[in-house]
Formats: C-alpha cells, structure tokens, sequence
C-alpha cells in the first residue's frame, strides 16, 4: 500500500519528525497522558526541553473541552530519561475519528517510547470511592464498539495493563485501589441502567477515553499503566445529578495530590 500523507502512520511519522525538530531530541523513553485533573504538576515532572502546543504539530487539534489542556512538554525525568507529557488528548466523542483518538500513542510510539501512562477523570462505580479518590486501572471494558486497529491485527489484551507497573504503582501509594475501567463512547454522562450494567459487567469506574489509547499502546508494543481519578459518583450511585463543572472542580481539588503521585510514579518509571 502506498502511504498518503494522512495515512495514521505517516502522520505519526510526521508529527514524531516535528517533534525531534523542535525538541532536539531523537527519541523518548517514557510517554504520559495527563487527563482532567492531572495536569498540574505536569512542569515538575523534570527539566524542560521544550513545550509545543499540541495544536501546531501534524495530527494533533485542541481539545475542545474546557478543563484539557493542549500541549506537549518533552522533559528529561529525574533518572536521566526522556518523557513525553501531553496535557491534553482527542476524545472518541468529538467525531474526529478512532485515528486522530490514538495519534499522540502512535507518535511516542514512532519517538521509540516503550512505557505509557495514560490518567483520566472518571466516574466511581464502587460506592466506596468518594471524589478525590486516584485508582489503578486493573483492566478495562472497552464499549464504544470501535477499535483503532485495521484489518486482521489479532493482538493480545491478556496484560494490556501490565502488571509490574501496576505493582510499581502500588509500591509508590500501598493505599491505591485498583479498578476495571469500562469506557463508554460519550458524550453523554451514562444513564443509572447503564452504570448498573457496567457494575454488573465488572466495571468499577465509566469513562469516555484511555482504553482506545491502551489498546493502540499494546499494538505498539509498550507497557501501559493507568490511574483514573475519580472526579464523581457515577450516574445512579447517588442521588447526586452530574454535571461538568463539578466533574473539573474535583480534579482541580484533587491536583496536589495527583501531582505528588505522577511525580513519584516518574521518579521510579
Ligand atoms: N462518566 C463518564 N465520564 C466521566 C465521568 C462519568 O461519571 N466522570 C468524569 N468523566
């Protein structure tokens, strides 16, 4: 087959090309999506090589939503390597296709980065998990009926969230709960029956990313781990109705203690 400049591929190429421009570096080590919540210490994460806003690089747009940011801060970690943070990522929901959902993981990939931790905002399905609460991602239910895969790629999803790092994560915070994350295609919060499925399922949390990332992360062949945090008691949970605002007040109550937990998490990646 021959490439066409917006076959996914060759765009992650491109972007990935860009990227060593602009940043003066060759390859990455270590890539990390910071979602609603998450992004706050994402300047601490070690020394600055460069800060691109996402929207300017092949492939990438600017996140719609209020409370995700839009940039890429390629750093140098504590422990010598390179790490690719990505304050912002493309939603399944805002229609621009499975592709454009799962090109910042194809571009790492490109860069040569082998370890991805993906973070979200999510609901708790678990009436355990009040807000604030940061769970491991055990595994996940993916809902949305797409994939980011093309034609017959048979990969396996056995240990998507590969658990040495899911073990690390604990060794940096004993207290953190680990969860199955169910992804739902969104935009829409869920409806009480449908958390009610999701718990039956053997979801503990519902969001509207992450497990499209994961699985492009495993064609790729990288080791993922997750955190979600939970921003609110899922649809039906309580009697609490959802709302936006509340979900991104949450995170921002949440960011110190988040920032803290990527940062140790970096220190030992
Ligand atoms: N459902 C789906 N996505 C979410 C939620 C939720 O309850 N909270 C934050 N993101």
């Amino acid at each position: 087959m021959n490439a066409t400049v917006d076959d996914p591929t060759s765009l992650a190429l491109e972007a990935a090309a860009q990227i060593r421009t602009q940043a003066g570096t060759a390859s990455a080590d270590l890539a990390l999506v910071l979602g609603s919540g998450w992004k706050s210490g994402a300047d601490q994460l070690g020394t600055p090589v460069a800060d691109l806003p996402l929207g300017d690089l092949p492939g990438f747009h600017i996140p719609a939503v209020a409370g995700h940011g839009g940039r890429l801060l390629v750093l140098t970690t504590p422990t010598g390597k390179t790490a690719l943070v990505f304050t912002g990522r493309t939603h399944f929901y805002e229609e621009r296709g499975v592709d454009a959902v799962v090109h910042g993981v194809r571009t790492a990939a490109e860069l040569g980065v082998t370890t991805l931790v993906l973070t979200n905002g999510a609901g708790g399905v678990n009436p355990a998990w009040a807000p604030g609460q940061p769970v491991i991602i055990s595994d996940h239910i993916n809902l949305t009926g797409a994939s980011p895969l093309h034609g017959p790629t048979f990969i396996d999803m056995s240990t998507t969230w590969t658990p040495a790092l899911v073990a690390l994560a604990q060794q940096v915070d004993p207290s953190l709960p680990t969860g199955v994350y169910v992804q739902f295609r969104g935009p829409q919060y869920e409806t009480p029956a449908e958390v009610r499925m999701a718990r039956v399922l053997g979801g503990d949390l519902v969001g509207m990313s992450t497990a499209l990332e994961a699985i492009a992360a495993r064609e790729a062949g990288m080791d993922v781990l997750g955190i979600s945090l939970v921003t609110n008691a899922a649809a039906g949970v309580t009697d609490q109705p959802l709302d936006h605002a509340e979900v991104i007040a949450a995170g921002e109550a949440a960011a110190p203690r988040l920032a803290g937990l990527v940062r140790d998490l970096v220190g030992v990646l």
